[in-house]
């Protein structure tokens, strides 16, 4: 057989890896976090000094997608908890939780504990001398929380299997005083919990709100610290509800880092990833990064990505990733990724770029096509994450736009900014498969939302025909996502 050479591009600028990861950096992760973290010194002060002296607290955090929201409340944990168990006045998590949009209390519980017991065995706080009975009464019922979850369970669409049904119901009552008696614990060795919720925007508005109303208890317990993450969008969620708003403290708003300190943080990643034996040639120029950072608003997930891809392309490190060349390339992806679709689609596509959002009967009218013969290739676009649909068109929840697998970007769907942002990510994102979508999650599209996190989109107004795109979007997403499988 031939051996095929995999050439690691960061080879060639001594690097043994990709600094333009947009990953969240995290307590356990890749980058060490306190190598590579950069800026917020503000917040991190804030929301230090307020966890130090109140006994439970609960915050907000909240800015666009790609700003450093997750990596922020990571850095602030890890520097909270940093030192040995013993010494530390906080445990948290390894990992933040990832908030779903079939998310109540029984979930939230659920997942909660599963994650303080896997938290206690990574960090290994028993040999350190903190051991809660309570995870081991969790430990023998570790069945009940280990059920495949595939996160559509309550959907039509997946066959009910009784047993597994019975399994996977843990009573809410359990579960809370497993709970309390976890906090508790944590009491009597003079310590408290800190958590972090990811994603608030996954849950419908409507539902967030029901679901703070349910814990609004638990998140009050002594001993107890909250973050919740989402944009900005979240806060008037909260701030509908003033028995909910009432026991949050002051949100923080966390806003794009500047161009400096973007840099700071390649440079860190550079000198973390150089390969000793190897030159280092440095593989980015500080005025494209500038540059990008204006064009971009400072989205730092959207620049790395950019670089990341263009830097991929390139054919040598003697060419670098200027402007001109990210252009370029992102133009040539465009091209091919366009060129795939039919003429219908292109239309449909070159419709929704120039207006943003519109519903059906008026893309009917843009594209001159009846709604009826709009629906596969509608179908068809919505299975590559081109469109998306939303079924409220009051749910003026930021859009997203996907740029691959773990990749998103959030922009408030503001006229100018929307058109011009679209356009340019049009012309400037498209790798195979993950295309660029302007999105808003509503109620009808959860089961694809929480069966892969695609809430990319473009609004469709709420009517018949709309519930059965979304029926058959699930049924497709599914029949894509297996076969993704099977073909490996
Ligand atoms: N303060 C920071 N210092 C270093 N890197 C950061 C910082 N904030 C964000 N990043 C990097 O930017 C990218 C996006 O950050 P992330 O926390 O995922 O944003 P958000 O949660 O707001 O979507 C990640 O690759 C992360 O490592
Ligand atoms: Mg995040």
């Amino acid at each position: 057989m031939a051996e095929i050479e995999f050439e690691n591009i960061w080879a060639r600028y001594g690097l043994r890896d990709s600094p333009y990861n947009v990953k969240a950096l995290s307590l356990i992760g890749s980058f060490n976090i306190e190598d590579v973290f950069c800026g917020r010194e503000e917040e991190l002060k804030v929301l230090g000094n307020r966890i130090h002296s109140t006994e439970s607290s609960r915050t907000l955090i909240v800015g666009e997608i790609g700003t450093g929201k997750t990596t922020f409340a990571n850095y602030l944990r890890w520097l909270l908890t940093r030192k040995n168990v013993k010494e530390t006045k906080f445990l948290t998590l390894v990992d933040e939780m990832k908030v779903r949009d079939d998310w109540d209390y029984n979930k939230f519980l659920r997942e909660t504990l599963f994650e303080i017991y896997n938290s206690s065995k990574i960090f290994n706080w028993e040999a350190q001398g903190i051991k809660f009975k309570t995870l081991d009464v969790i430990k023998n019922n570790l069945d009940l929380f280990l059920t495949k979850d595939i996160g559509l369970k309550e959907t039509e669409i997946t066959i009910s299997n009784h047993e597994e049904k019975i399994k996977k119901d843990i009573p809410s009552e359990l579960l809370r005083s497993w709970f309390l008696q976890l906090c508790e614990e944590i009491k009597g060795y003079n310590k408290s919990f800190i958590f972090h919720y990811n994603n608030l925007e996954a849950i419908h508005p409507e539902k967030l709100g029901a679901l703070f109303m349910s814990i609004k208890e638990l998140i009050q317990i002594p001993n107890t610290h909250w973050f919740f993450l989402g944009p900005s969008d979240i806060l008037s969620t909260i701030e509908n509800k003033s028995q909910i708003h009432s026991i949050f403290h002051n949100h923080l708003m966390l806003e794009p880092l500047s161009e400096d300190e973007i840099l700071k943080i390649l440079k860190k990643r550079c000198n973390a990833l150089k390969d000793k034996d190897v030159n280092y040639i440095k593989p980015y120029e500080d005025d494209t990064v500038k540059e990008l950072h204006k064009k971009l608003n400072g989205n730092i997930r959207f620049i790395f990505k950019l670089l990341e891809d263009t830097t991929n392309c390139l054919s040598s490190v003697t060419c670098k990733a200027t402007i001109q060349e990210i252009n370029a390339i992102q133009e040539k992806e465009k091209r091919k990724i366009l060129s795939r679709l039919n003429e219908n689609q292109q239309k449909i596509i070159a419709l929704l770029i120039e207006r943003g959002e519109m519903t059906l009967t008026e893309l009917s009218d843009g594209v001159d096509i009846k709604p009826q013969n709009l629906q596969k290739d509608l179908r068809e676009l919505r299975g590559k994450t081109f469109i998306a649909f939303r079924d409220n068109p009051d749910d003026k929840r930021s859009k997203l736009v996907r740029l691959s697998q773990n990749t998103y970007l959030s922009f408030v769907f503001s006229q100018e900014k929307s058109v011009a942002l679209m356009e340019y990510l049009i012309k400037t994102y498209t790798n195979e498969d993950d295309l660029v979508l302007d999105n808003c999650m509503g109620s009808g599209t959860t089961g694809v939302a929480c069966k892969n996190l695609n809430r990319d989109f473009i609004g469709i107004e709420i009517d018949e025909k709309y519930f059965k795109i979304a029926k058959e979007r699930i049924n497709d997403a599914l029949a894509t996502d297996s076969a993704v499988g099977d073909k490996k």
